[in-house]
């Protein structure tokens, strides 16, 4: 069955299952949002299922939510919750800080209050992530729906002051009409081409009215998992300093991806 899995999908396998070696039997665990987080939450609901891991999943969408419930992970909301032990995602980018952009899943919002109440943030990603520099991949901002036209015209306004390349942004779409967060916010995606601050770029944006909240993570990471088709995996601890390397097993059951739903 592995010759069925796209070199990408094997990658981002390898990053997610790397990743399920930091949970532990009791633990609460915030679980992402996207394609990669979608292979931990297989993986984590296999070890469920079959290992007997005892695990509370906060999870921050409601495609996570749906997805957990039918892996068998016992799900509950942050309030419930309050705090948790470990919050596993996927990002669009990461720098050398492990300094992020995401919420190309449309999920920004969730997922940046769950990683905060989180004692660690660890992420998930293929090597196709890692860039020297955030602001390649068009930055998400959720604002409220009031009166959007005029807070995407102060946005953009804005990033002619700001240490950035572009100034333009687009309203998400889905299937034809605006896409709707878990929230009931839309998305702006800035096309910043390059981001020289990112730190004070997502203070000065916070601050425009109708701005929800923006996809950087500035220090919020503290592990990335590199994953490669071949099934090597790079675990990067910035707390730490160090950098580890290892192999995992691309093996598959039924089980773990008989109906991917992403
Ligand atoms: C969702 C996210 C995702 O983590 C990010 O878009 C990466 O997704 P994928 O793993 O599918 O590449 O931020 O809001």
């Amino acid at each position: 069955m592995s010759q069925n899995l796209s070199p990408i999908d094997a990658a981002k396998f390898a990053a997610a299952k790397r990743a399920c070696d930091y949970v532990e039997s009791g633990m609460k665990v915030g679980l992402g949002t996207g394609s990669t987080a979608a292979w931990l939450v297989r993986c984590l609901g296999e070890m469920v299922r079959e290992d007997g891991l005892q695990i509370t999943g906060v999870p921050t969408s409601s495609r996570t939510a749906e997805l957990a419930r039918q892996a068998g992970i016992a799900v509950t909301t942050l309030d419930e919750a309050k705090w948790l032990d470990l919050t596993i995602d996927g990002a669009d980018e990461f720098d050398g800080e492990l300094n992020l952009i995401k919420g190309g899943g449309g999920a920004l919002l969730q997922e940046k209050i769950v990683a905060t109440a989180s004692d660690q943030m660890i992420v998930i990603a293929d090597t196709s992530k890692q860039v020297d520099a955030l602001g390649a991949f068009p930055l998400p901002v959720e604002i409220v729906r009031f009166g959007w036209q005029t807070t995407k015209a102060l946005i953009e306004e804005t990033l002619a002051s700001l240490d950035v390349m572009g100034d333009t942004s687009t309203l998400r779409e889905d299937g034809g009409a605006p896409f709707i967060t878990d929230e009931g916010n839309y998305i702006l995606d800035l096309h910043l081409n390059r981001l020289g601050n990112a730190r004070q770029f997502g203070i000065v944006i916070n601050q425009i009215p109708g701005v929800v909240e923006n996809g950087l993570f500035i220090d919020i990471c503290d592990i990335v998992v590199i994953g490669h088709h071949d099934g090597r995996v790079e675990v990067r601890d910035i707390n730490a300093g160090t950098t580890e390397q290892g192999v995992v097993d691309i093996v598959e059951t039924e089980n773990l991806f008989s109906d991917l739903a992403e």
